[in-house]
């Protein structure tokens, strides 16, 4: 059993903004059903992201493209009852924001039916008007910039992104886009240190990071991979906060208190 915490005002984007204006850093991790959710809620885990990972992770599939809205709304609607206090983010699947009007139906979905109180999207420059549109719906919005694993096929593979000034430069311009467009929150995932600690600057909304250095204003991982359930090797910038814990809720509470402090991630957990 885990120890739940003394209740806790509910996280709003405002919260969010002003953790931000505070530097002070808050925390990210997956969950795809109640039990998981509520046990990183009481383990002080601000924002529970049902990532699309699911596929991987749940479902056993090798990438996250084969994840539908379905899956989605419904590993969401899991992660709601177990969510009291947290900001609940939900992955938009793989070709469910392929225009406009498709994005705010289906991230109308995602948060009527699942319970979610955010949607993320992966992309660039070219979703400002799709963001800007779901703002104008009340829709609060995360843009999940750098590696987006759901173009891994076009990628050619997970690759890290914004090495060269002038795809860093790109990947900056395209960040505030979003944000002019009304993006409440922004993502980075496997991108130099550097570039997202200039990006975590030049960003008024707060910046979470993933395999992107201690710079950001927010870190998050996969829980399965900082639980250490994750078949196969560790991503280089995950860290297994179970070892030297004796139970789930003092691995996460580990994991709270290492972002916090800026111990994690340390230079072994980034991208040069
Ligand atoms: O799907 C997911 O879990 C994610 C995180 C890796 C950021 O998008």
């Amino acid at each position: 059993m885990y120890q739940e915490q003394p209740t806790r005002k509910p996280i709003t984007i405002t919260a969010l903004a002003k953790m931000k204006r505070d530097r002070e850093k808050f925390t990210v991790l997956t969950a795809y059903d109640a039990s998981f959710a509520a046990l990183l809620e009481a383990a002080g885990v601000e924002v529970i992201l049902v990532g699309d990972s699911l596929g991987m992770v749940v479902q056993g599939q090798r990438t996250t493209v084969p994840v539908t809205l379905e899956d989605m709304i419904y590993h969401t609607r899991l992660v709601a009852r177990g969510c009291r206090t947290a900001l609940l983010m939900a992955d938009m699947p793989f070709a469910s924001y392929a225009t406009v009007d498709q994005a705010v139906r289906n991230a109308a979905r995602l948060m009527g039916e699942g319970g979610a109180h955010m949607v993320k999207l992966e992309g660039g420059g070219w979703l400002a008007e799709t963001v800007r549109q779901l703002s104008r719906n009340g829709i609060p919005v995360c843009a999940h910039l750098g590696l987006l694993p759901q173009s891994v096929h076009k990628l050619g593979g997970y690759k890290v992104q914004g090495r060269e000034e002038a795809a860093a430069r790109q990947i900056i311009d395209e960040a505030l886009a979003l944000q002019e467009a009304g993006a409440d929150v922004a993502l980075v995932e496997c991108i130099p240190a550097e570039l997202a600690a200039r990006l975590a600057e030049a960003l008024a909304i707060p910046l979470i990071g993933i395999g992107a250095g201690p710079g950001c204003d927010a870190q998050v991982l996969v829980s399965y991979d900082m639980l250490g359930i994750t078949p196969g090797r560790r991503p280089k910038f995950s860290k297994n906060f179970l070892t030297g814990h004796d139970s789930l809720q003092a691995a996460v509470e580990a994991y709270v208190r290492a972002v916090k402090n800026g111990e994690f991630p340390g230079p072994e957990h980034c991208i040069a």
